[in-house]
């Protein structure tokens, strides 16, 4: 990115009816990040907020499955226009990861991320939710310095190690002036761990509402997250 590069005014101009964006993110892969992402846009939509959803996740792109979406495509329309499922603007790069015709340039995912955020029409929005690549690799770098109003929301889990490594990329994100909403610590077995805003058990339910949103909004997994709003931040 160089100064000139026009793309961060152009995304700037895209997000501007856009009120929050929260960066969903978490130092590895399989740590609840996509699950929370779409379990909090499902809970932000039914309770009535304007809401979009963003798998950034190329390799590990999963929020289709989770969601049970399918044939699902954006439509063509100055831009991209992504379909509403369940009451949620949703895009995932999986859309043109797939044999697909792909409207997008740039050598690397970087440049693809930037591109669709560049080109992808959300309209006005109280909140978009971006399930961000795992770690603090130049793509999640990317998404931060382009959407720069995102906050972050943090996943972790138990192990004294998984805090560890989140303390330095969160000490990242604070480097680039990103506003971290809070920790919220997933698969916990008791009592929450020092630091973590929030705590959401391990739902032996879980696995088994995934694909049904109706299913999910149902689950202990949904309930804890829930409860869990205010004190992120995220509803007053
Ligand atoms: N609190 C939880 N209780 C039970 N299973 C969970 C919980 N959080 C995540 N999982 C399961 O762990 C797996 C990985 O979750 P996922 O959201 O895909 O992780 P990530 O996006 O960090 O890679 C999924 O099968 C999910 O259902
Ligand atoms: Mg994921």
């Amino acid at each position: 990115m160089t100064a000139l590069d026009p793309r961060p005014s152009v995304i700037d101009e895209r997000l501007k009816r856009v009120k929050r964006i929260v960066a969903v993110t978490g130092w590895k892969g399989g740590i609840g990040k996509s699950v929370t992402a779409c379990t909090l846009a499902l809970l932000l939509a039914k309770k009535g907020y304007k809401t979009g959803l963003f798998d950034l996740d190329l390799s590990g792109a999963s929020d289709h499955i989770i969601l049970g979406a399918k044939g699902l495509f954006p439509r063509e329309e100055k831009g991209l226009e992504p379909p509403v499922y369940e009451g949620v603007k949703f895009m995932s790069l999986v859309f043109f990861s797939e044999n697909k015709a792909v409207p997008l340039r740039g050598a690397n995912v970087s440049d693809a991320i930037i591109e669709l955020l560049a080109i992808t029409q959300w309209g006005e929005l109280d909140f978009l939710v971006l399930d961000m690549p795992p770690g603090i690799n130049d793509a999640a770098l990317d998404v931060m310095r382009f959407a720069r109003r995102a906050e972050v929301l943090a996943v972790t889990t138990p192990s004294v190690i998984a805090h560890d490594v989140l303390e330095r990329s969160l000490a990242l994100y604070r480097s680039l002036k990103a506003p971290v909403l809070g920790v919220v610590e997933n698969m916990a077995r008791g009592a929450k761990t020092n630091g973590a805003a929030a705590s959401l058990g391990f739902d032996p339910g879980l696995e088994a509402a995934l694909g049904r949103p109706a299913a999910l909004l149902k689950t202990a997994f949904s309930r804890d997250l829930d409860g869990a709003l205010k004190g992120l931040k995220l509803l007053n």
